[in-house]
């Protein structure tokens, strides 16, 4: 009988050696441990064993018993580790690369260049201590025009042709004005922000008119407010985002909520002022309208005008990727042409 258990432990050892899937280990478990088990039937055989020889034997196979389940335990440990580092080997994924990410809703080359603008602006402006504020693309009648110093009988509301819900109270927000309106209600002054976003207008499309596109709206409110704020504000901008010297020129501009009310204009860059569709052969493109705000406007947005006044202005972003990037047709941007898409460069 002790040779029997000898055997045992030998034939047990060798076979552990071989296991290398955790089912042949609980086929191994059953087979030596398992109540029909090889041990088992040994332990049962106990009492036929000479009595002298049974202390002796029950001590064996009681350690044999323990080094068994120590076995199977420590290897099952090991084989659960394998499997770990299996799968990390297989699956391997590198969390740090952020490329496939950044992929997603953008062309795997950059951004589209209306995005880009669009930050590199409101970095400039963040820097300078603007907040950014979003608003509704469905807008309502007194946020597009009446708060705006634009009431229903005014003939500048022709000037903007508005796509109208059936409801007749509802609109797709003309313009990023609107945000200035919701910025002053939202707010108490002081306070100066930029508002991005796409606007919509019913209008005949070509080489620089779309039905959608994109206004940067900027509003500062405070006391003592003055032009000469404003053209340094602007004055920052264009030279950060031209990174050169443009040339230039202020005019006075109708805009009902501001007054006075200013045009900047910049010399077509894609032409050099010769004259192009762009700039329909003028060789200036109007860029920046903007203005001192009128005192109807802050009094719609609850601002004390006893106290405060400010300036607004509303740039238009796709002319400006126009510009600095030599893109002579609006319409390109709206083209979800990759091909055209994937030449600029990410933010
Ligand atoms: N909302 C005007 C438009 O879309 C642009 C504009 C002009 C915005 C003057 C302003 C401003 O803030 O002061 O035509």
């Amino acid at each position: 009988m002790l040779q029997k258990l000898e055997e045992l432990i030998v034939e047990f050892r060798s076979a552990i050696g071989e296991v290398d899937k955790k089912a042949s280990l609980f086929d191994l478990k059953a087979e030596y441990l398992g109540k029909k088990g090889k041990l088992n039937l040994i332990l049962k055989s106990l009492k036929d064993a000479a009595p002298e020889d049974r202390k002796e034997l029950g001590i064996r196979s009681n350690n044999y018993k323990i080094e068994i389940q120590d076995s199977i335990d420590k290897k099952l440990a090991q084989l659960e580790i394998d499997e770990i580092n299996e799968k990390l080997e297989k699956n391997w994924q590198d969390i740090t690369l952020r490329d496939s990410v950044r992929d997603l809703g953008m062309n795997s080359a950059g951004y589209h260049p209306v995005t880009i603008i669009q930050r590199e602006i409101e970095d400039i402006f963040l820097s300078m201590g603007f907040d950014i504020l979003d608003g509704p693309h469905i807008e309502d009648e007194f946020h597009n025009f009446e708060a705006l110093n634009i009431p229903a009988t005014h003939p500048a509301r022709d000037m903007q042709d508005t796509f109208w819900f059936k409801d007749m109270e509802h609109l797709l927000r003309t313009h990023t004005s609107t945000i200035q309106v919701r910025g002053m209600e939202a707010h108490k002054p002081p306070f100066k922000f930029v508002g991005p976003g796409k606007v919509f207008r019913s209008e005949a499309l070509d080489a620089s008119h779309e039905a959608v596109f994109h206004q940067l709206e900027g509003m500062m409110v405070g006391e003592n407010i003055s032009v000469s704020n404003l053209i340094f504000f602007m004055k920052t901008l264009l030279s950060e985002i031209f990174k050169k010297d443009v040339n230039v020129r202020l005019r006075p501009g109708f805009f009902p909520f501001v007054e006075p009310g200013f045009e900047l204009d910049i010399e077509c860059l894609i032409c050099g002022g010769k004259g192009c569709s762009v700039c329909k052969q003028t060789g200036w493109v109007e860029l920046l309208p903007c203005g001192m705000t009128h005192p109807n406007v802050l009094k719609a947005g609850g601002v004390d005008t006893d106290k405060y006044n400010g300036f607004a202005f509303g740039l238009g972003l796709d002319r400006l990727v126009m510009m600095r990037y030599g893109i002579d047709d609006i319409r390109h941007l709206h083209s979800g042409n990759l091909a055209f898409a994937s030449q600029f460069k990410a933010y």
